[in-house]
Parts: C-alpha cells; sequence; structure tokens
C-alpha cells in the first residue's frame, strides 16, 4: 500500500507540467495566425484549453485508473499470493487430512476386525453364559436337596444327641451300677474262697456197717452194746468196727439210722440209740409167725467233739445177720457248728 502511495506523489506533477507546456506551446502558435483568426483562434484556444483540460483529466483520470488499477493489481497478486498459500496451506492440510483418513480407514479395518473378534467372542460368551445359567439351574436344584438333605441330617443328628444324653444317663447309672456290683462280686469272691476253704477244710465223715456174718447176736442178762464189724463205708475213720463206737471228730450236726432185723415168733425185738451212755431213742415191735421182722428209724443229733454214740440192746433180746447185711448201722455229719 505504501508503494502505492508513493507512486500517486510521483505521478501527479509529472501531470501538471504536462498542462503548462502544452498551454505555452498554443500561445505561440496563435500569436503566429493574425486578428481575425485571433477570435478564432482565442475560441480554438479556449476549445483546445478545454480538450487539453479534458484531456489533462483523462489522463489524470486514466492515472488514477492506472494506479487503482496497479494497486487493484498488486491487490490482487498479494490476493493470488495469499490464496496460493491458502491453497498450499490448503493441499497440505489436505494431506494431513488424506493422511489421517488413510489412518482412520485403517483404524476402522482395525476397528472392524476386532469387532468382528468381539462378536465372534461375545456369542462364545453368550454361549457360555448360557450353559452357566444352566448350571446355576442345576446347582440351585442340589442346593435344595442339600439343604433338605441337611436339614433331614440335623433333625437326626439331634435325635441322636438327645439318645446319646440318654446312652450317657443310662452309662453313668450302668457304671455306678457296675461299681456296685464289681463290689458286691469282690465281696462274692471272697466268699467263694473263704467257702471253697471252708469246703477244703470241712472234716468229712460218714460211715456204715453190717452187724455180722454169723447168725443171732444175743444179749443174755445184761444190755448189749451192738458192735457192726462189717465196714462198709469209714471215711473219716469215727467208727471203730472194734467197739461199736462213734466219737465225733468234730462239733457239729449228725444223722444217725439203723435197720436190724430177728425171725419173731411169739416174741418181742428191741434196740435203742445212746449217746455219751444216755439214752437218745428207743424201738421195738412184737411178732407171732415167725417170718422175719424189721426196726428201721434214724434220728439228727447235735454233738460235740468226743461225743460217742452206739446202738444197744437191753438184756434178754437178740438181732439176726449174715452176709446179706440185713443189720446195718450208719451215720455221717450234717455240718459242722
Ligand atoms: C475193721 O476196721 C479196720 C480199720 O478200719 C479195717 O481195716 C477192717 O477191714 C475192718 N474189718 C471188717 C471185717 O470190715
Ligand atoms: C455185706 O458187706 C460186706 C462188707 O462190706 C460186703 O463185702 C458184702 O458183699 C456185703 N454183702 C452183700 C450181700 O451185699
Amino acid at each position: 500500500m505504501r508503494s502505492v502511495i508513493t507512486l500517486l506523489v510521483l505521478l501527479l506533477p509529472m501531470c501538471g507540467s504536462l498542462t503548462l507546456g502544452t498551454q505555452t506551446d498554443l500561445h505561440t502558435e496563435s500569436q503566429s495566425t493574425g486578428a481575425a483568426a485571433a477570435a478564432a483562434a482565442v475560441s480554438t484556444q479556449v476549445d483546445m484549453y478545454a480538450e487539453l483540460r479534458e484531456l489533462r483529466d483523462m489522463v489524470d483520470k486514466q492515472g488514477i485508473t492506472l494506479v487503482e488499477q496497479r494497486m487493484t493489481l498488486s491487490f490482487t497478486q498479494d490476493e493470488l499470493k495469499n490464496t496460493n498459500d491458502l491453497l498450499n496451506k490448503i493441499v497440505g492440510e489436505n494431506d494431513a487430512v488424506k493422511q489421517r483418513l488413510v489412518a482412520s480407514e485403517t483404524k476402522v479395518e482395525a476397528l472392524e476386525r476386532v469387532n468382528l473378534a468381539q462378536e465372534a467372542e461375545l456369542t462364545a460368551v453368550k454361549t457360555r453364559l448360557a450353559a452357566s445359567e444352566t448350571e446355576v439351574v442345576n446347582l440351585k436344584k442340589e442346593a435344595a436337596a442339600q439343604t433338605a438333605d441337611l436339614r433331614s441330617v440335623t433333625e437326626r443328628l439331634v435325635a441322636t444327641e438327645t439318645d446319646m444324653e440318654y446312652v450317657k444317663k443310662d452309662t453313668a447309672a450302668q457304671e455306678a451300677e457296675l461299681t456296685v456290683v464289681k463290689t458286691r462280686l469282690a465281696a462274692t469272691e471272697t466268699e467263694v474262697v473263704n467257702l471253697e476253704k471252708e469246703i477244703t477244710e470241712k472234716p468229712k465223715v460218714a460211715f456204715s456197717a453190717g452187724l455180722t456174718n454169723s447168725g443171732y447176736i444175743e444179749s443174755g442178762n445184761t444190755e448189749l452194746n451192738l458192735v457192726f464189724t462189717k465196714t462198709i463205708t469209714n471215711v473219716g475213720q469215727a467208727y471203730s468196727n472194734m467197739t461199736g463206737l462213734f466219737t465225733a471228730p468234730v462239733k457239729g450236726v449228725y444223722y444217725f439210722r439203723f435197720t436190724v432185723i430177728d425171725r419173731l415168733s411169739s416174741r418181742s425185738m428191741f434196740i435203742k440209740m445212746i449217746k455219751n451212755g444216755e439214752q437218745v431213742m428207743q424201738l421195738y415191735d412184737y411178732d407171732t409167725d415167725g417170718q422175719v421182722s424189721y426196726l428201721s428209724s434214724g434220728v439228727t443229733l447235735q454233738l460235740e467233739v468226743g461225743d460217742v454214740v452206739n446202738m444197744r440192746i437191753p438184756a434178754g433180746y437178740r438181732l439176726y445177720d449174715h452176709s446179706d447185711n440185713y443189720s446195718t448201722f450208719s451215720g455221717f455229719l450234717l455240718f459242722t457248728l
């Protein structure tokens, strides 16, 4: 813009000098043509001046127009340059946009691939989700079944615990009972030992003996101590087949019995049991048929150690025996005292 203004300043004076030069030239011509022609010359001069002025104005106008056109051209050139610059810039930007577009397309392709992959994955995930849902349903069923089981087991556990409480009580009672039983067992064992000892140490006394193999035994004028001479049994050796006396070896209760016979033909049979010389019992019979008659009895006696028991027949009586052992005397210890 400054260059345009400078150009205008330079052009304006040039136009002025051109105008003056033209006027001077015209004045000189008019002087040479005369007076008549002076008027015409004057008018022509006026016309020429006017034309010149008009021309000068035209030139001025053209100059201005030229300046204006030059300025316009300069502007246009500047604008063109700017437009070029802008165009270059736009081209550059376009390239950049193209590059970005390519990059974006590449990205879009990549994204599409990713999208495809994601769709495939989504399908897979959906399938797995469906499977998982089925599994969840099954698991729920299973859980429900297990809950029911658990409830049943819990109930049974509670029942069992209750049972256990009873069993514990029973066990405690049984233990107490067992203790009592053990105590009683120990006592019983002691008792058994004592009883065994007692049985082992208990004196064994028993005898049986037959009277004689010689037929009749007669007393004559005095009482006769009967001697049962044939020992059948004599455990403890308390009976003597020499004297007919039983002597108690221990204090206790004894049982004695006898059976004796005779052939009675209008006569009596008589017998006595004696303890320490004193009569304990007596027994008799009278018969007439001459056949065998029996006297038989027994008695329980409490004896001290050394007490003597034996059988007698009064004076004037008899008994009968032979190898068949019709007449026997027996005795044994029931228990000690
Ligand atoms: C009489 O007793 C003794 C001693 O116990 C015995 O050895 C003997 O055999 C007995 N006599 C008869 C005839 O039984
Ligand atoms: C009678 O007793 C004796 C002595 O024990 C015995 O040897 C005999 O066989 C007995 N007689 C009968 C007939 O049993």
